[in-house]
């Protein structure tokens, strides 16, 4: 039913403000989980889901974020002479194809729906995704490529959504369930940040988005919503009720707020404890940390 996703926006125009002072001169984007930027996640798993052009909506200060997708010749070279091979194919892997990406400029950082509806006439009349790079999500199928899949049957909008404890809710948009058919669940509501008391569920949606392009169109004349942003969540609830429906998608994966201090030491963990490298001395470690903590009770 849903036609074929191969285009990507990736909205990084934030300011990243609570990674300053970092973010003052580098963008939240490129700083690193283990050995690799969050933007390098964002790439693979788009790549992974079948996306061929992939559009940065970027602002002031994100010159280093451009450079990172610049092809290194004379790093290659080095590395080649070298013999070191297998730096040499991490470091090809990132290469992308000439043209691949565009780069949309935010004046302002109106808000996410803003973002996404700077890069309106590189969509056109096509679905296209969304992905937030501070959204890093741990999954044996990439949490998009299990989006894609879905919305083969769905066609509509199609939101990525996660089970989230009450007192949580109000640092999401929050869907109202219509149908809940497991995996997937037909949405007859979204409130952004709604206060405790008036979240409508506890399914919460996080930075992955296949929409319609009527979503261009309802942000064309988007006003302000909560605080004061011009929001995504808005846009899409326009979409309810129209024959593009919205649907919530629960993926099978671990998804890591790499927006907040937290959540990015978390995945800096998780993702070291998956490499080979790395496991046996990091885990041994906080092995150690941990007993000290017991002993010092
Ligand atoms: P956040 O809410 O995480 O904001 O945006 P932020 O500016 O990145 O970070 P803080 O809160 O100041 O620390 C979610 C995503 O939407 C993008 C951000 O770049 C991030 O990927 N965004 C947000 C825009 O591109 N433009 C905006 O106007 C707002």
């Amino acid at each position: 039913m849903g036609k074929k996703v191969t285009k990507a926006i990736f909205p990084v125009a934030g300011m990243g403000t609570r990674f300053l002072p970092a973010t003052k001169s580098v963008p939240k984007e490129i700083m690193t989980l283990v050995d690799r930027p969050l933007v390098q996640y964002a790439i693979d798993e788009a790549r992974a889901a079948g996306i061929k052009e992939f559009i940065f909506v970027t602002s002031k200060g994100k010159g280093a974020l451009e450079d990172y997708f610049d092809h290194s010749p004379v790093l290659e070279q080095e590395l080649r002479r070298k013999g070191k091979t297998e730096l040499l194919e991490i470091l090809k892997a990132t290469n992308m194809e000439s043209g691949a990406i565009a780069y949309i400029r935010q004046h302002r950082a109106l808000g996410l729906g803003h973002a996404v509806w700077c890069a309106r006439r590189l969509i056109a009349n096509e679905p296209f995704a969304v992905i937030l790079p501070d959204d890093v999500i741990a999954a044996e199928t990439p949490c998009l490529q299990q989006m894609v899949e879905a919305y083969e049957e769905t066609g509509g909008n199609m939101v990525a959504a996660m089970e989230v404890p009450p007192e949580a809710a109000s640092a999401y948009g929050v869907l109202d369930l219509e149908e809940d058919r497991g995996s997937i669940v037909k949405v007859k509501g979204m409130v952004e940040k709604p206060k405790p008391a008036e979240a409508p569920s506890n399914l919460a949606v996080i930075g992955r988005y296949i929409l319609s392009p009527s979503i261009l169109r309802n942000l064309n004349k988007m006003k302000e919503g909560a605080g004061g942003e011009i929001q995504l969540t808005d846009a899409i609830a326009q979409d309810i009720g129209t024959s593009n429906s919205v649907y919530g998608f629960r993926f099978r994966g671990q998804r890591f707020d790499c927006g907040s201090k937290a959540g990015f030491l978390q995945a800096s963990v998780a993702f070291a404890l998956a490499r080979d490298d790395l496991r046996d001395d990091l885990s041994r470690y906080l092995r150690d940390i941990v007993q000290l903590d017991k002993a010092a009770e």
